[in-house]
């Protein structure tokens, strides 16, 4: 049976992944206590800083992956999960994100 001190120190061993992790620390973001969440990532990435706004203000704490995918209310418990699975996602291209929007317009017939 493993510890938290076990699972902390398989982390700090593991190679540090190669992703790109900003975490939202301006005015709304910064009341909901990014830091802790900050600690916890990088223990597993090297790629982190704070940054600005990343305008979804309401449903902080923000953290942006790659910069394109950005997970909202953000917790110390989940998080290094949710980046993994974040990491893995592609960003969808110009093309793709027009299909989906006159999806969404056909299926609500404003067009
Ligand atoms: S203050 Fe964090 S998204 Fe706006």
């Amino acid at each position: 049976m493993s510890s938290n001190n076990d699972l902390a120190d398989m982390q700090n061993n593991m190679p540090k992944k190669d992703v790109v992790v900003r975490v939202c620390n301006d005015t709304t973001c910064t009341k909901k206590g990014p830091e802790s969440i900050m600690r916890k990532i990088k223990e597993v990435f090297s790629d982190v800083e704070y940054c600005g706004c990343l305008g979804n203000c309401d449903f902080g704490p923000n953290v942006k992956v790659n910069n394109n995918i950005i997970i909202q209310g953000a917790n110390q418990g989940t998080i290094i999960e949710e980046i993994n699975k974040a990491a893995e996602k592609k960003a969808p291209t110009q093309e793709e994100k027009m299909a989906n929007l006159d999806k969404a317009l056909d299926e609500f017939d404003l067009i």
